[in-house]
């Protein structure tokens, strides 16, 4: 991670450093006697000295990141370094020997005027071009990270970049052997009349202006989605599959692939979706949009096998609204996406889902319509299925939602659903379980203080001979779920989302055997490391499983466009959506992904339908219990080998859960051949997924 960073800040360092020097070189010739020369030699090797230590930098940093996997490095291979190696090359080929010419003619402390055969060795290109061909190249590393930062890097590109770097050499060879025609010419270092300077300096720039401009519009133009897209449609990407026919004529929709439709629920419940307006602690008051009213929605609790029938009825939010449930593995038209899996359901209107509820553990549910914005406003609530063969029946069982509230004055965290201190009753020597759920962003640092405390569920599955932990960090997932347990002490549990003292008034939870009592102040120990935790299991899957599909994600950032806006950009294999790849599977298959995360920011990757098992991370094996998520969380720098068995067919969206990226275009699909989706989104339909 912080060579990433390293890697990036030298190679814009060294294009501005490169850039002063290649300026500084070219006006050495103009010195008015041979002690000013002497000096500015002298200035443009400081300029080229700093540079090449930056260089150096970038170049340890590029040899550090190909340690890690040929992904970070293979554009800077490709593209990068070689070209900065020829600027080198010609610096020591050429300039160095120029240098000592000019460095000649120049004099300590001589008041003398330089001859017009001096400005000429002072002018030459040898000299001249050098510099600016390491600033050419420089330059053109910084375009290519920032703008095209694309993977699997396409020939087409690594030759346009390469076309486009010998074009500049050359033409700023042509214009350094003009320069000194010209110098030879008139004899003088003035640079010709500034009006005629400025025509052709103006031409130049407007001519760059009128280019970058039509780039920008075409480039907006192709990046918006259109007015109806069906999001089964585009990019099929097959990995590397062991047998791919071609893909039969689509037969199933997912509109047919429902739950059970006839038989009576075992639980019933409502949703309705409304406008509700809320006093935060600070005494604001703001509008949010809930489900019944509640902020976070209602707790839906069900039994292992329960037939589940919730109705959803959107009161008044007025742009529309669906319920997903995350991390539950339903049947895939009861998925609540919009334009994927249904149509939004808008105000007036209803929509009822029915699922066995399968597996057991804590889930959660929210609108997966404009869900980036709708979740952060508050449609969503937790869902818990509770075990048939019951364990030790808990004396405190109690979710936990951590989310991210935006105020006027930036944004505040809450635990739980407002951010003040709370207190629950618990006897000692009872069993309590937290069941945290992370419904903002970002990854959310949790602290559990006073007590040693086990992790018995990662994103709704039992781990497998959990350890007692103490003094630990649990950094949870955007998206994610841990199940915490602890036998209760005879003094204060503390729990809260920052280390230190707790005060009687922020995002703090207190347990204790009655209504007073403060825990000890939180450590900010290790953090929880779910690679190494608990003992191992034998599964289904593992490293040296033969797989039928393999699927590669690399995530990135760069800046592009989105649906005709210029921004920063999450890419996925340096594409965003709808041009992001739909990874096709089979029923029955047995399907790895690899994820890397070449790019700056934290990616947890959410799959929509199915649960992955973390095989490895950075080409460790896990070593702990069987570690299955939906929701994994992908850090600057990381690599994740993981891997699911395609069991439940339909189209199912595999996206980054920071849902602000998932809005930019981070959104991709798992497709099983043979499903289609009746639904659209895009403008020309209500529908918006993200
Ligand atoms: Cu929790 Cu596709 O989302
Ligand atoms: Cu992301």
């Amino acid at each position: 991670m912080i060579w990433m960073i390293v890697q990036f800040a030298s190679t814009i360092v060294l294009a501005v450093l490169s850039g002063i020097a290649a300026w500084r070189a070219s006006r050495i010739h103009r010195a008015p006697t041979k002690e000013k020369l002497r000096t500015r030699l002298r200035w443009t090797f400081v300029w080229m000295g700093i540079a090449g230590l930056f260089l150096l930098v970038k170049t340890a940093a590029v040899i550090v990141l190909g340690a890690s996997g040929e992904v970070f490095i293979e554009d800077k291979i490709a593209m990068q370094l070689p070209m900065l190696a020829i600027a080198i090359a010609a610096i020591v080929w050429f300039q160095i020997p120029a240098a000592r010419a000019i460095r000649a003619i120049a004099a300590r402390r001589s008041k003398d005027a330089l001859m017009p055969l001096d400005r000429l060795t002072a002018a030459a290109p040898r000299w001249v071009w050098p510099i600016q061909l390491g600033w050419i190249a420089s330059l053109l590393s910084v375009i290519q990270q920032f703008f095209i930062a694309q993977w699997p890097l396409r020939i087409g590109t690594v030759l346009a970049v390469w076309l486009v770097y010998a074009a500049a050499g050359c033409a700023l060879w042509m214009r350094a052997k003009s320069r000194c025609r010209r110098l030879a010419e008139t004899g003088s270092p003035d640079r010709g009349a500034w009006g005629a300077r400025l025509i052709w300096r103006g031409g130049a720039l407007l001519t760059a202006v009128l280019l970058v401009a039509v780039w920008f519009g075409l480039s907006a133009q192709a990046s918006r989605v259109p007015e109806r897209l069906s999001m089964a449609g585009q990019n099929h990407d097959h990995g590397h599959a062991h047998d791919v026919a071609a893909a039969a004529a689509p037969a199933v929709s997912v509109a047919s692939l429902t739950g059970p439709q006839s038989g009576t629920p075992d639980r019933r419940f409502v949703l309705e979706a409304q406008k509700t307006t809320v006093t935060l602690p600070t005494g604001e008051k703001k509008e949010a949009w809930t489900f019944n009213g509640q902020l976070p929605g209602p707790e839906l609790r069900v039994r292992q096998g329960d037939l589940v029938e919730v109705t959803l009825i959107n009161r008044d939010v007025e742009a529309g609204v669906t319920i997903h449930w995350h991390g539950v593995d339903v049947p895939n038209a009861e998925d609540g996406v919009a334009g994927m899996t249904q149509d939004a359901v808008m105000p007036g209107g209803r929509y009822v889902y029915r699922f066995v509820a399968e597996d057991a553990g804590t889930y959660w549910y929210h609108s997966h319509h404009q869900s980036s914005k709708q979740v952060q406003m508050g449609l969503y609530g937790v869902f818990i299925v509770e075990p048939t063969a019951a364990p030790p029946q808990p004396s405190v069982d109690l979710a936990v939602v951590l989310h991210d509230w935006p105020t006027d004055n930036g944004t505040s965290v809450t635990l739980g659903s407002l951010d003040r201190l709370q207190r629950k009753i618990a006897d000692p020597g009872t069993l309590v379980r937290l069941r945290f759920v992370n419904a903002g962003n970002l990854p959310a640092p949790i602290f559990v203080t006073g007590v040693p405390f086990r992790v018995t569920a990662i994103d709704g599955t039992d781990l497998h001979e959990p350890g007692e932990l103490a003094d630990t960090r649990l950094d949870l997932a955007a998206g994610g779920r841990y199940d915490v347990t602890f036998v209760m002490p005879n003094s204060a549990v503390g729990v809260s989302r920052s280390a230190g003292s707790f005060a009687q008034d922020g995002n703090v939870l207190v347990i204790s055997p009655s209504d007073e009592g403060m825990p000890p102040e939180a450590v900010n120990g290790n953090a929880f490391d779910p690679a190494s935790y608990g003992t191992p299991e034998r599964t289904e899957l593992g490293l040296d499983t033969r797989y039928d599909r393999h699927y590669k994600l690399i995530f990135d950032n760069r800046l592009g466009f989105y649906n005709g806006q210029f921004t920063f950009v999450q890419t996925i294999n340096g594409r965003v959506f709808p041009d992001a790849p739909m990874f096709a599977v089979r029923e029955g298959e047995r399907v790895k992904m690899t994820f890397v995360n070449r790019g700056f920011e934290v990616h947890p990757m959410h799959l929509h339908g199915h649960h992955i098992q973390v095989l490895s991370r950075n080409g460790k094996a896990v070593t702990g219990s069987p570690w299955i998520a939906d929701t994994l969380n992908v850090a600057p720098g990381e690599t994740y080998e993981a891997a699911f068995v395609a069991d439940n067919p339909g189209i199912w969206m595999d996206h980054c859960h920071n849902l602000d990226h998932a809005a930019s275009g981070m959104s991709a699909h798992v497709a099983y051949e043979g499903v289609f989706s009746p639904y659209e989104i895009g403008s020309a339909t209500v529908n918006q997924p993200e």
